[in-house]
């Protein structure tokens, strides 16, 4: 079976559902407010349990309440947590408003996830002996490249979600295999105004992008091909949190597969259109058996 390490965050979501965000200097009154296990990187790991591969993760939760869930969640999705460790203080934390049309804005408080700023040997043994590796940019940089490094070495591929956004520093685009941002991503990286443009721009740095374009579908360039651009399936979205993750945690694992790439993408665009159809973010990701059935070639 494929096996996906990911090194990356765990938070706890503190959503508010409302009609409309407020503005800033508004007060507004929401219809719920729930709180749902989330983080970057623990949904990607989720989203690839579910999807069928083999998965482990590499990171850190509070020695809270809040860190017993999220262990608990991911254990519960098959996800092997022996390398997410338990320190002392706060889990990470999203802050969530999310509207109804299903459209959010995050605040993350990174808590323990601000600790996994290195890799320890286990780690690294854990990366090495992995077929993917995913990341994202919610734990410290350092430890980031440090992941993406070691699997390099390895010949471990790499799949990096630059969320939230920053500058990619030379050493971490030089170990990246397939860049996948949203568009406004694309564009913030780049500084271009369209997305097949910033792709174009982002393809000097990695071999292969993605570039998600939410309700759109996704754009695929790749050294030496032809772009692709794969429909996503048309869905009234209840909750688009952790969608991004959703489509990168499936699409790693078609990957891994070797299904042809635009099998892949229709296949990680049928699993995150289950997704946004339903609220939360790791609760919300179907497993494989949904994700075939929502397949269309
Ligand atoms: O990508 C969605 C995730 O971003 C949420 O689960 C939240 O925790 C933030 O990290």
């Amino acid at each position: 079976m494929t096996h996906i390490a990911v090194l990356g965050s765990t938070n706890m979501d503190l959503v508010t559902y409302v009609m409309k965000a407020p503005q800033r200097g508004e007060t507004v009154t929401g219809r719920e407010f729930c709180t749902i296990p989330g983080g970057k990187g623990a949904n990607q790991a989720i989203a690839a349990a579910r999807a069928g591969a083999t998965v482990s993760m590499i990171g850190a939760v509070g020695n809270d309440s809040f860190g017993l869930r999220l262990r608990d969640t991911l254990e519960h999705s098959g996800v092997d947590t022996d390398f997410l460790r338990t320190v002392e203080g706060p889990s990470g934390t999203a802050h969530i408003v999310v509207d109804d049309e299903g459209g959010n804005s995050i605040v993350v408080i990174p808590g323990a996830n601000g600790t996994v700023d290195h890799l320890s040997p286990g780690d690294e043994g854990l990366i090495t002996s992995a077929d993917t590796l995913l990341l994202q940019l919610e734990i410290p940089l350092a430890a980031v490249v440090a992941g993406a490094e070691a699997a390099r070495r390895h010949g471990v591929r790499t799949v990096l979600t630059p969320s939230p956004v920053q500058p990619l520093p030379p050493e971490l685009l030089a170990v990246t295999d397939l860049l996948v941002p949203n568009q406004y991503e694309a564009i913030t990286l780049t500084g271009r105004t369209d997305p097949r443009e910033a792709a174009t721009a982002l393809l000097e740095l990695v071999p292969e992008v993605v570039v998600t374009l939410g309700a759109t579908g996704s754009l695929y360039l790749a050294r030496g091909v032809d772009p692709l651009v794969v429909p996503a399936p048309r869905v009234t979205a209840v909750d688009t949190t952790g969608a991004g993750d959703t489509f990168v945690g499936t699409l790693a694992v078609a990957l891994a597969e070797e299904k042809p790439v635009h099998e892949a993408l229709s296949w990680a665009a049928a699993a995150a259109a289950i997704s946004v159809q339903r609220a939360g973010a790791s609760v919300s990701m179907p497993y494989r058996p949904e994700i075939d059935a929502r397949y269309t070639a």
